[in-house]
This record gives C-alpha cells, sequence and structure tokens, in this order.
C-alpha cells in the first residue's frame, strides 16, 4: 500500500468523523496529486455544497451555494478554476469571469432543471405573456439566461422578483421554486413546469413519519421541494441558508430534505448536532469525483465555451441578478 503523505494524513483529519482512516489510502493518492497540480496550473477549486466530503472539506478552495459560488468566480485571480458541481455552475464562473480557463471535470454533469426548458420556450412565453419580465433560476444554460431579463437563486429569488417592481412577472424553470415564492410576494408568479429530479421526491408524509419517529427534530428543507413539503418543515432556504440555521440555531436533531452530501459536510462541521438522514441523491452532481478533478487538471479538460453572442446578452441576466 502506498503510503499517505503528512499532507494527505492532515487534510484526513478534517473529515475523520465521516470517512475511516482504513479507507484513507483510496482518497489520499489522487489528493496528493490534485494539491500538487492546483500549483502547477495556478488553478483554484470550486465546490458546491453537494459535493461529497473528501472533495468539499478536502481540496475545494472556495465552497458555498450557487449565488455564493457565482460571486465568488468573479473575484478568482489564478488562471484555471475548476467546478466541482454540474455544468450550469461552470457557465455561470465562465460568464463572469471571462478570462479564465473554466473546467468541469465531466461534461455530463447537468441538471434536469436545466434540461426543462430551451430559449424557444421562453420566447413562447414571452408571446404567450407580452411585457411580462422573465425572471430565470441559474440553474438553466447560457443560452436560456440570454432570452431571459433577470436570473435568481434559491437565495435571493424573493429579493429579485420584487427588485422588478412589476405585479406580475414570469419565474423559471423550477415550478416548485415559484410556488414557493409566490406564497411569501404579492407579486403574481407565472411559473414552468420543470422538477429538480432530485428535491420533488420529498412528500410531507416524509416529514410527518421523521417527527414521529424523532420527537422534536428540525426540519429544513430546499425551496426546490413541493410546496406542501416546505408548509411542513420549520425553515426552507438555499443550501447556504440551511447550513447557516444549522450553524445559529444548533438544532439538537435535524434533518435537511435535500441532497445527501449536504448533511455529510454540514454534520462534519457540527459534530454536536444529530443528523437524520433520508435524502435523495443527485446523480448529476456525484458524477464528480476526486479522480475526474484530478484528471481535469491533468489533461486540462474539460474547457467551458459559451458563444460570445450568448454570453453577452446571458452575462447581463446574471450581473442583473448581483446588482439586487
Ligand atoms: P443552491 O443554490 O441552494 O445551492 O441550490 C443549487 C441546487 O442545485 C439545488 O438543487
Ligand atoms: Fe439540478 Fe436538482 Fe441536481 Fe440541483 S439537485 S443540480 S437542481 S438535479
Amino acid at each position: 500500500m502506498t503510503a499517505i503523505s503528512p499532507a494527505a494524513a492532515a487534510l484526513h483529519s478534517r473529515v475523520a468523523s465521516f470517512i475511516p482512516a482504513i479507507e484513507w489510502p483510496v482518497f489520499s493518492g489522487d489528493i496528493d496529486a490534485i494539491l500538487r497540480l492546483k500549483l502547477e496550473r495556478n488553478a483554484v477549486i470550486l465546490a458546491h455544497n453537494y459535493q461529497t466530503p473528501e472533495i468539499f472539506h478536502c481540496v475545494a478552495d472556495i465552497v458555498g451555494d450557487s449565488l455564493a459560488l457565482a460571486r465568488k468566480a468573479m473575484d478568482v485571480e489564478a488562471d484555471v478554476i475548476v467546478l466541482a458541481g454540474v455544468h450550469f455552475m461552470a457557465e455561470s464562473a465562465k460568464l463572469l469571469n471571462p478570462g479564465k480557463i473554466v473546467l468541469i471535470p465531466d461534461m455530463g454533469a447537468g441538471c434536469s432543471l436545466a434540461d426543462s426548458i430551451t430559449p424557444d420556450d421562453i420566447r413562447l412565453m414571452r408571446q404567450r405573456h407580452p411585457g411580462i419580465p422573465v425572471v430565470t433560476y441559474v440553474n438553466t444554460s447560457a443560452a436560456v439566461k440570454a432570452e431571459s431579463d433577470i436570473c435568481c437563486t434559491s437565495g435571493n429569488a424573493k429579493a429579485v422578483v420584487e427588485s422588478l417592481g412589476v405585479p406580475r412577472v414570469i419565474m423559471l424553470p423550477d415550478e416548485y421554486l415559484a410556488q414557493n415564492i409566490a406564497n411569501q410576494t404579492d407579486v403574481e408568479i407565472i411559473a414552468w413546469k420543470g422538477h429538480c429530479e432530485v428535491h420533488e421526491r420529498f412528500t410531507p408524509g416524509d416529514i410527518r413519519e421523521l417527527r414521529a419517529a424523532h420527537p422534536g427534530i428540525i426540519v429544513l428543507a430546499h425551496p426546490e421541494c413541493p410546496p406542501e413539503v416546505v408548509a411542513e418543515a420549520d425553515f426552507a432556504g438555499s443550501t447556504a441558508a440551511m447550513s447557516d440555521y444549522v450553524g445559529q440555531e444548533k438544532p439538537a436533531r435535524v434533518v435537511l430534505m435535500t441532497e445527501c452530501s449536504m448533511s455529510d459536510n454540514v454534520a462534519i462541521e457540527h459534530p454536536e448536532v444529530e443528523f437524520i438522514r433520508p435524502c435523495n441523491l443527485c446523480p448529476h452532481m456525484k458524477r464528480i469525483t476526486l479522480a475526474n478533478i484530478r484528471a481535469a487538471l491533468e489533461g486540462m479538460r474539460h474547457p467551458v465555451t459559451i458563444d460570445p453572442a450568448v454570453a453577452v446578452r446571458a452575462r447581463l441576466a446574471v450581473e442583473r441578478m448581483l446588482a439586487v
């Protein structure tokens, strides 16, 4: 067996409550290579909250929800950004920092929401609802963003909708996010039929069963969950907002109705909190591994490119969001 380097051993201490020492040699070779390659390539790794703990806690330089990753991508000075997340997140980084090489370790890391809508669909919505502004969730392609007036994330959707100062908006593609925001604002929202394949699977019955089995449990839900689920939860917010809630409120027992790695990452930071972990895996997020992050840095693959004519318009929609 290969010896574990001091650097990899030190990183293991960050995740020792989750990854047993006996399993660490599976990861340590890739970790050593990634640490070396980051220096050689002058690269940083941005990782979403749904990345697995050995990525999130051990090789990432910047972590967060979609909004934080977009904001922080703008300020990256390194030559290369590796986006450990899904394709639309890598596109957002490229839009906001176009001079950098942005790599995504697996081009197949998509998103059911991004797949649910095309630029033609938006043009059709505009024909049906003339003059109504289009607010587009960042979980979409750059081509879809280019057809939009402004973007939003789960962390700022209500503020973005209300910033427009109009009585009605089109908000797409996530039907449940749109309904959850409609429940918090007087602005009328016209929705689309897209769903997140991870969050649409949670039901109010799941929450009732959890409360019966674990008295006193605090239930946090992502706003991509159906409104009936959000209604039964104690709190709903973006992945960053859920993480902050645990850090600030320190509930004795908590469940996060979201992607599985999120609980793992937050639990590692809060050993005093008991996490109950029924969760759903995002198959797209799980395409990113230490092995393909290493391969991305070794072979400088897969660079994200965006048609310049599309990028100009898509960037405007994202920048308008960031100005809210
Ligand atoms: P956040 O913006 O809350 O991190 O969510 C991104 C996502 O893909 C949720 O499924
Ligand atoms: Fe898309 Fe849902 Fe996966 Fe997030 S969790 S990337 S919204 S499929």
